[in-house]
C-alpha cells in the first residue's frame, strides 16, 4: 500500500486540520517512543470516524485505531496506513439509571478509563474498583480487557457499538464477545473499531467508594514507577499465581539496561524509556527479559503491551 499525493489531497479536502502526515508516534504514546505513522487522523464524531474507516477500506488501506497510547510499543520505522485518535472528540460520558439502584454508562471510545472511574467515585457508583489508576482509553480498555486481579472489563461491559471494516455501525451484545485474559474477540466480526462502551454499575455509598478508590491508588504508587515513560506492565501474567514482575527480579533483571531502556527498580514488570530509548532498544530488552526467564523458570513470557507498526 503506497499513500499517494493523490490520497494526501482527497484526505485534506475531506478532514482538514484533522489528517496529519508522517506524525511523530513518540508524541503520543506513554512510552514516547516510535517512528512516523503516515497518516493521522483525528475524527472529529462519529460521522467522520466512519468515513475515516470507509476511505480506508476503499482504497485498501490499513487502518489502526491508537487508543489512548499507553499500552503500545510503536517500532521505530512507524505505522504504515491510517492510524486513527480518538481521543480528540469521541470522549462523551452518558448515564441512563436502571431499575434495582443499576445504572447504565455509555463513553465513547477516546474517553479517558480515568474519565470514568472519575465519573463514578463522584456519583458513588461501585464495580468499577478494579480500573482505578488503569491508563489509556476504554476503546483500548475494552480491546484488552484491561483489569488487574480485582476484576476486569468483561465483568462490567454489556454492549458495544462498533465499525466493521466496511464501515458499518453494528450494536453487538455482550454474550456474542469472547473475552480472555487481556484480550478480545467479536463472534461475528473480526478486528472491530470500538465507537462506544457500555457498562452496568451499582449506587453505593459515596463515601465507601471513595475510601476504596484512594486505597487502590495509594498502593499502585507504592508498587509502581510513577512519571516515568512508559507502557505499564510489558508481560503477561503467566496465570493468576505468578507474577511477571517476580519472576522478571527473580532473575535478577532489575535495572537491566539496553541503550536508553531500562528495568525498573521498583517495579520489574515495567520497562521504563529513561529519555531517548528507541524502540528497538526497548525490545532489545524485552529479548534478554524473555531468554532469562525461560532458562530460569522454563516459562515463556508473553507480551501484554501491543507491538506495532513495520519491522
Ligand atoms: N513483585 C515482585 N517484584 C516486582 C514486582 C512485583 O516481587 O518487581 C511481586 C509483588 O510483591 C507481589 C506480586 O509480585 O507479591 C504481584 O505484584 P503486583 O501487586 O504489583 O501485581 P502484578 O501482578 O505485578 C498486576 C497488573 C498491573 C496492575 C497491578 C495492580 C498485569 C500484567 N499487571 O500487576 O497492571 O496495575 O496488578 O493490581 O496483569 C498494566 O496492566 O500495565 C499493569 C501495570
Amino acid at each position: 500500500m503506497i499513500v499517494t499525493e493523490e490520497h494526501k489531497k482527497e484526505l485534506i479536502e475531506k478532514f482538514g486540520k484533522s489528517v496529519l502526515f508522517k506524525e511523530p508516534m513518540a508524541l503520543h504514546t506513554s512510552f514516547r517512543v516510535g517512528g512516523p505513522a503516515d497518516i493521522y487522523i483525528m475524527p472529529k464524531n462519529e460521522k467522520k470516524l466512519q468515513e475515516t474507516v470507509k476511505w480506508a477500506y476503499d482504497n485498501r488501506i490499513e487502518c489502526f485505531v491508537i487508543g489512548g497510547g499507553t499500552n503500545l510499543l510503536v517500532t521505530d520505522a512507524g505505522i504504515r496506513g491510517i492510524t486513527i485518535d480518538p481521543t480528540k472528540c469521541l470522549e462523551q460520558i452518558k448515564i441512563r439509571e436502571l431499575k434495582n439502584g443499576k445504572v447504565s454508562i455509555t463513553a465513547m471510545a477516546g474517553a479517558r478509563t480515568s474519565s470514568l472511574c472519575a465519573f463514578s467515585i463522584k456519583h458513588g457508583y461501585t464495580k468499577m474498583e478494579f480500573a482505578y489508576g488503569i491508563p489509556g482509553t476504554i476503546g483500548g480498555a475494552v480491546s484488552g480487557n484491561a483489569g488487574t486481579a480485582s476484576g476486569c472489563i468483561a465483568d462490567i461491559l454489556t454492549h458495544l457499538k462498533i465499525l466493521t471494516r466496511v464501515g458499518e455501525f453494528s450494536t453487538i451484545e455482550r454474550k456474542d464477545i469472547e473475552f480472555s485474559y487481556r484480550s478480545f474477540a467479536l463472534k461475528k466480526e473480526k478486528n472491530p473499531i470500538i465507537v462506544s462502551a457500555s457498562f452496568q454499575l451499582e449506587k453505593s455509598d459515596s463515601v465507601e467508594v471513595l475510601k476504596k478508590a484512594e486505597e487502590i491508588i495509594k498502593k499502585r504508587k507504592k508498587n509502581q514507577p510513577k512519571g516515568v515513560f512508559s507502557a505499564g506492565c510489558f508481560f503477561k501474567n503467566p496465570d493468576k499465581k505468578k507474577s511477571a514482575g517476580k519472576l522478571i527480579e527473580l532473575s535478577g533483571l532489575k535495572g537491566e539496561k539496553a541503550g536508553d531502556a531500562e528495568i525498573s527498580e521498583k517495579h520489574a514488570n515495567f520497562i521504563i524509556n529513561r529519555g531517548n530509548a528507541s524502540a528497538s532498544e526497548i525490545m532489545k530488552l524485552a529479548e534478554i527479559v524473555r531468554i532469562k526467564v525461560k532458562k530460569k523458570f522454563s516459562i515463556n513470557l508473553e507480551t501484554e503491551v501491543q507491538i506495532v507498526g513495520e519491522k
